[in-house]
């Protein structure tokens, strides 16, 4: 047997007990003719004790031990002196009769703690040196009993879990797709799923009616620390529901892992419009354990004075910053290059300070008069002490997500975004199409089956930019954790949406025939919904990026150091696939 037992297992109660343990030298400790070694395993830290008194031989053996040792023990459970309260071991130790080296190690590149010295690339390269450090293995525990507990819940509500292809055909869902080629085909590829979203609505239509995938997604798309190119989804459809039922459903799986992993109780969810959303914090995920709201400032400054920049804006918002009219000038001038860096793009940034004595200063003195910056007090709400900061643009809905990035920076700042509050809600009544820059077109917002509200069906074909969606994200602390919609089920409805889309007939039959005829054989109405496990783990695990409850994550620059991939393949490879690479420009 190479153990009796863990080596976070033994306690008080065990004292006198004969036992063989097995795990890593986190630390060794020589004192006088005494040998402290610290082993560590899965479960925890054991304390081993080699008395030079007793056994000189072992005692050296335990001497020349390096750190990440693997090692082998038998020894006497024994009541420890200096108990140490910091771990459940902390009563015992273990004195050693016996010690086999399993297998040595080479000095770790970084120490194996919870507080390490390794860089992240360091850590990414030796990775199963870093999942040996207990916050690292935390999570991966914790994203574990997750995953039980949504098997178990979606069970008990009669979802069944089916497998589908990773090589599969294109799935738009906006992102670009990884595609793998084809040996047996030559010159055709197969594109790893961006989410099992068409064969999720194939098998509604295959009778399965309640249907849920642990699922590998992948996305080739800018990586984020909320983005990983290949990630996990919790991904679910049901039969014969309408909103409502997808929306208790999922909100009830949510409010058991907020209580079973974090003991906290969700109320009923606010279900808050898209447009609502964007009108008050500026974003569609926004972030509710803080106020700071925006205020619309359009009647107070546009066309009262000599200000150009306001007077040609078609959006002028501020928010309230609570008790920061005394920042200085230098501050000020941190959230102004804070909010003109490219990924914010705003021109510039308005303040005016509400001084607790009443004094009123601010960037605009000069062409707005102390009478109508107190009007403005007015509208925004603003109290003696407080600091508005302002923004605008030609852009509404640009700008207002602009403003949206300065609130959360003002959260952060003052300390608003306490991790260990949760504040979730539904976004719902999504606009059906959103406008793209890059494509010049109409796309969808969620995706081309989501369902458009059917009052607004009569508007597809004159403005298509005005129909809502009948589609709806979970949100929870400013993080998209979740969405969903119901789905088109019928032929022509899903024709018209390729039409509005910019699709020709042919190219949306190449494309989505399998789907549309599906359709045609007696689909059932359908909904559903996919989580991004990866946040939903990250963000109950108190975690910065999803990459630290990943066992195996891609880095920035979307590559594995550990495998070194992507990486060059053989030509030989390259010549049974029939590829041929351009020559490198040098
Ligand atoms: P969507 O594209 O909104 O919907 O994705 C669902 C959830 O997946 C997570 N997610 C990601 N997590 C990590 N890295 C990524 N690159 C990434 N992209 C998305 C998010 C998101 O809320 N098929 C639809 C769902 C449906 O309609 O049923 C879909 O994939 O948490």
């Amino acid at each position: 047997m190479y153990r009796t037992n863990t080596c976070g297992e033994l306690r008080i109660t065990n004292i006198g007990k004969k036992v063989t343990l097995a795990g890593w030298v986190q630390r060794s400790r020589k004192m006088g003719g005494m040998t402290f070694i610290d082993l560590r395993d899965r479960y925890g830290i054991t304390q081993l004790v080699f008395n030079e008194a007793d056994n000189a031989e072992l005692c050296n053996e335990a001497n020349k031990l390096g750190r990440e040792y693997c090692i082998q023990i038998k020894g006497n459970v024994n009541e420890r002196q200096n108990k140490n309260d910091k771990i459940p071991t902390g009563d015992i130790e273990i004195i050693v009769k016996e010690l086999k080296v399993l297998s040595t190690s080479l000095t770790p590149p970084f120490t194996i703690e919870n507080n390490t010295d390794g860089g992240d690339d360091l850590r990414m390269k030796y990775r199963y040196l870093d999942l040996r450090r207990p916050a690292v293995r935390d999570c991966l525990e914790l994203r574990h009993r997750m995953t039980i507990l949504i098997r178990n819940f979606l069970d008990s509500k009669d979802f069944i879990e089916v497998e589908t292809p990773i090589l599969i055909g294109s799935t738009p869902e906006g992102a670009r797709d990884f595609v793998v080629p084809s040996r047996m085909n030559p010159g055709q590829f197969y594109a790893l799923p961006q989410s099992p979203q068409t064969l999720k609505q194939l098998l509604m239509v295959a009778g399965f009616d309640r249907y849920f995938q642990i699922a590998k997604c992948f996305r080739d798309e800018d990586l984020r620390a909320d983005r990983q190119p290949e990630f996990t989804q919790i991904d679910c459809e049901m039969s014969f529901v309408d909103q409502d039922d997808v929306i208790n459903i999922f909100e009830e799986m949510a409010r058991h892992l907020f209580k079973e992993i974090r003991g906290v109780e969700i109320p009923k969810l606010e279900q808050m419009p898209w447009s609502e959303a964007m009108r008050r914090f500026g974003s569609d995920k926004p972030d509710l354990r803080f106020g700071m709201e925006f205020v619309e400032l359009m009647n107070d400054f546009k066309g009262v004075a000599d200000f150009p920049i306001f007077n040609e804006a078609v959006y002028i918002g501020g928010i309230v910053v609570p008790g920061c009219a005394d920042y200085s000038r230098k501050q000020l001038n941190e959230l102004a290059d804070f909010v003109k860096r490219p990924q914010i793009g705003a021109k510039g940034l308005v303040y005016v300070k509400y001084g607790s004595d009443g004094s009123i200063k601010s960037s605009i003195d000069k062409f707005y008069t102390t009478d109508q910056l107190k009007k403005v007090k007015q509208t925004a709400g603003a109290k003696d002490g407080d600091l508005l900061l302002i923004l605008s643009g030609d852009n509404i809905n640009k700008t207002r997500i602009q403003l949206c990035s300065l609130r959360l920076e003002m959260g952060d700042r003052l300390g608003l975004r306490d991790k260990n509050i949760f504040k979730c809600l539904w976004i719902v009544d999504f606009p059906l199409f959103e406008w793209s820059d890059e494509e010049q077109r109409l796309m969808a917002t969620h995706h081309p089956f989501t369902m458009p509200n059917p009052d607004d069906i009569p508007m597809l074909d004159e403005h298509p930019e005005q129909v809502r969606a009948k589609a709806y994200d979970f949100v929870c602390n400013g993080v998209e954790l979740g969405g969903g919609s119901l789905r088109i089920h019928d032929t022509n409805l899903q024709e018209r949406m390729f039409e509005v889309l910019g699709f020709t007939p042919e190219r949306a039959e190449a494309q989505f025939g399998f789907l549309m005829n599906a359709f045609k054989y007696g689909a059932p109405p359908h909904a559903g919904l996919a989580f991004g496990l990866d946040r939903f783990v990250s963000l109950l695990a108190g975690l910065d990026t999803i990459r630290d409850c990943i066992a195996f994550p891609k880095n920035n620059s979307g590559r594995d150091v550990m495998l070194d991939a992507p990486s060059e393949i053989d030509t030989t490879q390259l010549d049974e696939l029939q590829i041929k690479l351009q020559p490198k420009e040098v």
